[in-house]
């Protein structure tokens, strides 16, 4: 009587566990989903042709993996693979992106827990479906700033204090003139030079001077294209 009870006992349990696997890959929570997505809003958007670290989200949900035509960074790795996106690819993906596609770029460790992945992977569903990120934000699911992903700031209508109108490099220092009439210097190890060449990015001949952390010592010069830094900057120290 007691084997038997305790041997049902078992396979109830096996039972029990193969439900509960099924379970947790078939039908997350996109709610609980919602709160991972954060993790990867930092390198992606859900919006349409906005490509950030990482490619755009947008209607990617049983679309061939590296097949965002307008992004330009896919590993070889991931561009030689030949799988659609559902919910099984992105099961294992997330789970590990260098064990499920070895020389990827994606340089995230993975999401272990099961249920996680699967809520994540019900959020998913509704935001990498075409309009996906108007569904997500209208279902109250994520914040727009958040579908949009971390998309660097418009830059064409920076404050005077941004607007670069003069830069000179003298010795090891870089003096930068903004539209308030300032100059300040940076050692020039402290400033960043940067381009951004998409739609927010500043207009040509116009640099955009942005503050870079640390306790305002630091900054980023962004210009629209590479030829402009070469061309804005002067090797100039005053005369004595
Ligand atoms: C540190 C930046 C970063 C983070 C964080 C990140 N990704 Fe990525 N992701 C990338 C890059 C870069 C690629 C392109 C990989 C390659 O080419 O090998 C990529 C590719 C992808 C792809 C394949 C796209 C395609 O066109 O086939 C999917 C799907 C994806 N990421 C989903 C996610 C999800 C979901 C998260 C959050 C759990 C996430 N990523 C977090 C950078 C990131």
């Amino acid at each position: 009587m007691k084997m038997a009870s305790h041997s049902i006992g078992f396979a109830g349990a096996v039972v029990l566990l193969s439900v509960a696997l099924n379970a947790a890959h078939a039908d997350g929570d996109p709610r609980r989903g919602a709160k991972i997505y954060g993790a990867c809003a930092g390198c992606h958007s859900l919006e349409p042709h906005l490509n950030l670290t990482g490619p755009s989200l947008s209607g990617l949900w049983g679309k061939k993996a590296a097949s965002v035509s307008d992004f330009p960074r896919y590993s070889r790795a991931l561009k030689t693979k030949d799988f659609v996106w559902d919910e099984n690819t992105l099961y294992a993906w997330l789970a590990d992106p260098k064990a499920f596609v070895p020389g990827t770029y994606m340089t995230f460790s993975g999401i272990r827990d099961d249920r996680a992945r699967s809520d994540l992977i019900a959020f998913l569903k509704i935001g990498l479906a075409s309009d996906g990120a108007k569904t997500v934000v209208a279902q109250g699911l994520i914040p727009a700033e958040e579908a949009r992903g971390q998309a660097p700031e418009p830059l064409k209508t920076a404050k005077p204090d941004g607007r670069v109108t003069a830069i000179r490099h003298c010795k090891d220092t870089f003096f930068v003139t903004t539209a308030d009439g300032k100059e300040r210097p940076f050692w020039e190890l402290n400033l960043r030079l940067k381009v951004d060449s998409s739609t927010s990015g500043p207009s040509d001949g116009k640099p955009v001077l942005l503050p870079a952390g640390m306790q305002g010592d630091r900054a980023s010069l962004v210009f629209s294209n590479v030829a402009e830094i070469g061309t804005a900057i002067k090797e100039q120290c005053p005369k004595q």
